[in-house]
């Protein structure tokens, strides 16, 4: 494979870059490329002519995009559309990344592929719009959705990643209150990263969920964070109404990884045991 990597300071995009080693053709962040310019992204794909292109940007501030949802359309949507274009111009594959807010989360089963997606806010919208306009674009594609991504070494937009704004919260001897009305799978970047890559591998097209197996909420993700980093806080458990937060997450998110699975691609671990590898490491230079 001949890949290229857009987004690749992100949590995910970090694990891409060191997953693809020798493969990887070129990388780079917002500083080298903007995704929402399309005539820088068409000259470099035309120019490194990959095979696959990696599509890890992202704009994922879920509250701030109710006030901008403008700027979230533009990286969200109109970046994989130019990301897209450009790849059916080289022959190339995109591989795009989404999200469980596409859904609204009242099912009472992990959601498939297929399932209707409703967002319930402009993060949601705005990644939905991106999924649309990559399968409109007439490129190869693979879409895959995942929930509740922790990176080693977080994502820099939010401050961390969950799991370590926590621990740094309870180690500075401030009240821990989370919201358990949220049910998710946890997923960690590396291994994110690393069923991609085998997803190209074993030819995957359309649209995938991805993530580490099991769920929890909010609430119980920052309990096994704190137990597993050997810090001994309470975590209040609340619910997400007193937050006040300007958007509205699905209550349930789960996703249904099946399709994957009928490609003979092994589950991901449980997260648990996932998170004790993201926490607390630096992941990046
Ligand atoms: N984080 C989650 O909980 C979560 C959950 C489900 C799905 N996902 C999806 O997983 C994927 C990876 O997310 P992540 O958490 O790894 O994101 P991340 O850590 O925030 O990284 C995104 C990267 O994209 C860069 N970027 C932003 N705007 C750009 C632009 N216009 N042009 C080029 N680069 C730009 C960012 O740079 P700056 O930092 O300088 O802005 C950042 O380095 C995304 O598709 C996301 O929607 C994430």
């Amino acid at each position: 494979m001949r890949a290229l990597v857009v987004g690749s300071a992100g949590q995910l995009g970090r694990e891409l870059v060191s997953g693809l080693a020798g493969e990887l053709a070129w990388a780079g962040d917002l500083d080298q490329v903007d995704v929402t310019d399309r005539a820088a992204v068409a000259t470099l794909v035309e120019r490194v002519s990959p095979d696959v292109v990696f599509n890890a940007t992202a704009y994922n501030k879920v509250d701030q995009a109710e006030t901008e949802p403008d700027r979230a359309l533009a990286v969200n949507a109109l970046g994989p559309r130019w990301l897209a274009t450009a790849a059916r111009e080289a022959g190339a594959l995109l591989v795009h990344f989404s999200t469980d807010y596409v859904f609204d989360g009242v099912a009472d089963r992990p959601y498939r592929e297929d399932d209707p997606p409703r967002p319930l806010g402009a993060y949601g919208v705005s990644k939905l719009s991106g999924e649309q306009l990559v399968a409109e674009s007439g490129a190869e594609h693979l879409v895959i959705r995942t929930s509740g991504l922790l990176g080693r070494g977080g994502s820099e937009q939010k401050g961390g990643s969950f799991a370590d704004r926590i621990l740094a919260r309870a180690r500075g001897g401030q009240p821990l209150r989370v919201v358990a009305d949220q049910t998710f799978a946890p997923t960690c970047a590396p291994d994110l990263a690393a069923a991609s890559v085998a997803l190209v591998r074993a030819g995957g097209r359309g649209i995938f969920h991805v993530a580490n197996a099991g769920s929890c909420s909010w609430h119980g993700l920052a309990e096994a964070a704190l137990a597993l980093a050997g810090i001994d806080a309470r975590v209040e458990a609340i619910a997400s109404a007193e937050l006040a937060l300007a958007a509205r997450r699905p209550a349930y998110s789960v996703l249904d990884t099946a399709r994957y699975h009928a490609l003979g691609l092994p589950p991901l671990r449980p997260w648990r045991e996932a998170l004790a590898d993201c926490l607390g490491s630096p992941g990046r230079d």
